[in-house]
């Protein structure tokens, strides 16, 4: 699949190595270079950048990002080149501070990692300028036309190539300005300092002073507002979604002081939360100083937070220690659930995060199940997507399993020391990358004592197929009486009209929605349906959950809204199980009816998938 010449074929990042390599410093300087990152064709080795002076143009009508480039680099000894990724780009010119216009070369099109752009440079280069120009089909973009038009761009993992000529790869950081021009009326907003106002100039310039990796470049056009929450904390929203974004997302303000209460100070400045059009593909983006979000996680009643708990605390795990390479994305996302766990715990109470952590296993449960009939490797900690699309990696495994295997070093270990040793670790290793390896190493350096390495059977966990048998059990009573009242409903003994739904908060009825056994009778749903009016909740979750049951079970009064939700809305997470559902059920024509009509309005990020699990073949766009 690879192209020749492509990383996999001829990438060496060890070839050199600097000064004394006895020193305890050129040692551990060797070891982050053993890290060879597949999904990238940069050298950091050779030459890396460390700042991005970028200047560009937005262009609804054309649908293209134009712009330029500067990047400041520093080089290897002898460096000739320096690589970067792009992908679909239209390169116009390359420009040094010391040779003029260069000729540079661009190399063979891979399918998911594009193309390497060789620049050649000199001792003397420090400054390496590309003008280019993005494709209107890049797939991190997503153009909204219309009344409102409204850009956004989603680039982990490995597609912010697409609109900006990047060395793409998590483990090398650079600060960056920008100058974003846009048209009349519109606001521009990156993962930096922001505006938090429309400017008469159509220009915005941007500062971000702190390095990060190129997966956490981001920009959003479109008509927002801004409301301030907390001092640090505030929300971008279209005028039809402010109001009910400000009261939704109250709660920010605590999440982001229990954060810094639990693994220290908030690194970043400001926090802030920008709700994008329904079509974004992710739930959440954890773009530095302002996390990218789905519309769908605005109920009413503040019940779907945890999403934004999970994006804060992303501002440690992750953007500030980073996974190294695709095949490490358990240290961003497992890391990342465990500590989204915690802030929920301290701002509403250990009953809701348990009862939150007993859904985690539900899926990490059928998750690993499925996987484990199809590619059982996939279900290790550790990934191996050399030459595969690092998407396939954003499974319950990264997420789910690393949260169980963190949860159970915090039961083993005691919560106070687990919780010292965090701290230390997001402390010790702030702006800098980490690889699984390297994780090991620090565990057992600074927190296992003798033996145990072995006895909590870490290797497995990270190594190995499965869920071992040391997988901390989750007690939420509320959720156990759930379960009873899913299992007395459905055999008859307990009357529609007598179930507590309405006392519930979401998760008991997202529990109690996917745990209808499969003999669940369609008359059945259509009690429900009557008493609780759940094809009008305003929760996402309960509606996405009850859909799929209406699909399974033929409840056809829901068919109209499902249909409504899936050209609504562009969440990959909702998107799958209900066409899958459609498809597993032998309605693969309304499925792919619906989805005629809806795919245009999805990001590529979606599409890629809708298409593969749908057998859907696009028309050539010439
Ligand atoms: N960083 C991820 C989103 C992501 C991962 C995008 C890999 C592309 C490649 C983000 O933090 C995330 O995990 N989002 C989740 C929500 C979360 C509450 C589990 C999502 O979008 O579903
Ligand atoms: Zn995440």
């Amino acid at each position: 699949m690879l192209a020749c010449g492509g990383p996999s074929s001829d990438k060496d990042p060890n070839k050199r190595t600097e000064g004394d390599p006895g020193s305890a410093k050129a040692q551990k300087v060797a070891q982050m270079k053993m890290v060879n990152d597949y999904h990238s064709y940069a050298r950091p080795n050779e030459a890396k950048v460390t700042h991005l002076n970028w200047k560009a143009s937005v262009d609804f009508e054309s649908r293209e990002i134009t712009g330029t480039a500067t990047y400041s680099i520093k080089k290897g000894e002898n460096a000739e080149r320096i690589v970067f990724d792009v992908r679909e780009l239209r390169i116009d010119s390359v420009v040094t501070n010391d040779g003029g216009a260069v000729s540079f070369e661009l190399g063979p099109d891979d399918e998911f990692l594009g193309q390497p752009l060789n620049i050649p440079i000199t001792s003397e280069t420090e400054t390496v300028s590309i003008s280019y120009a993005s494709a209107p089909g890049a797939e991190a973009l997503l153009w909204v036309e219309g009344e409102n038009p409204f850009l956004f761009t989603q680039s982990q993992a490995i597609l912010a190539r697409t609109w900006l000529p990047c060395q793409d790869s998590p483990g090398i950081r650079f600060t960056y300005h920008a100058e974003v021009s846009v048209p009349q009326g519109l606001m521009a907003l990156m993962s930096a300092e922001n505006p938090q106002k429309v400017n008469e100039s159509n220009t915005y310039t941007f500062k971000m002073e702190q390095p990060i990796p190129s997966y956490l470049m981001a920009l959003a056009v479109g008509n927002v507002e801004f409301r301030p929450i907390g001092e640090r904390t505030g929300v971008y929203a279209t005028p039809d979604v402010i109001e009910a974004a400000a009261y939704e997302f109250q709660e920010m303000d605590d999440m982001l002081k229990e954060a810094e209460e639990l693994y220290g100070t908030y690194a970043w400045g400001r926090y802030d939360l920008l709700i994008l059009p329904a079509a974004f593909p992710f739930g959440g983006m954890e773009n530095p100083r302002l996390t990218f979000a789905t519309p769908t996680i605005i109920a009413g009643d503040r019940s779907l937070t945890a999403l934004v708990a999970h994006e804060l605390a992303h501002s440690w795990s992750g953007n500030l220690v980073t996974n190294a390479t695709w095949d490490d994305f358990w240290l961003n996302e497992g890391f990342t659930v465990y500590f989204e766990q915690r802030i929920m715990e301290a701002v509403y109470g250990r009953e809701i995060s348990e009862m939150l952590a007993t859904l985690s296993y539900q899926s990490l449960e059928r998750e690993v199940e499925e996987i484990m009939d199809t590619n059982p490797d996939d279900t290790h900690l550790k990934l191996h997507l050399r030459d595969r699309n690092p998407d396939d990696g954003m499974t319950a495994i990264a997420y789910d399993k690393g949260y169980f295997f963190l949860r159970m070093l915090e039961e083993k270990i005691g919560r106070v020391e687990f919780d010292q040793f965090l701290k230390t670790y997001f402390q010790t290793h702030a702006f800098e990358v980490m690889d699984t390896e390297r994780f090991v190493d620090y565990l057992k350096k600074n927190l296992l004592a003798e033996g145990q390495f072995e006895a909590l059977k870490i290797e497995e966990w990270i190594y190995g197929p499965g869920l071992p048998e040391n997988t901390p059990s989750v007690q939420s009573e509320r959720i156990a009486a759930v379960d009873l009242a899913v299992n007395a409903w459905s055999n008859g003994e307990l009357a529609t009209a007598e179930l507590a739904w309405n006392d519930w908060v979401y998760q008991e009825r997202y529990r109690f929605l996917t745990r209808l056994p499969a003999t669940v009778k369609t008359a059945q749903l259509a009690e429900l349906n009557e008493a609780y009016d759940i094809n009008s909740t305003g929760n996402n979750e309960v509606l996405f959950a009850w859909l799929q049951q209406a699909i399974r079970h033929d409840y056809e009064p829901a068919f109209s809204r499902a249909e409504q939700f899936l050209i609504e809305v562009g969440r990959r997470k909702f998107l799958t199980p209900l066409y899958r559902e459609m498809k597993e059920t032998g309605k693969e024509e309304m499925a792919l009816n619906i989805y005629r009509k809806a795919r245009a309005d999805y990001h590529a990020v979606s599409t890629n998938t809708m298409d593969a699990l749908l057998g859907y073949i696009p028309e050539k766009e010439s």
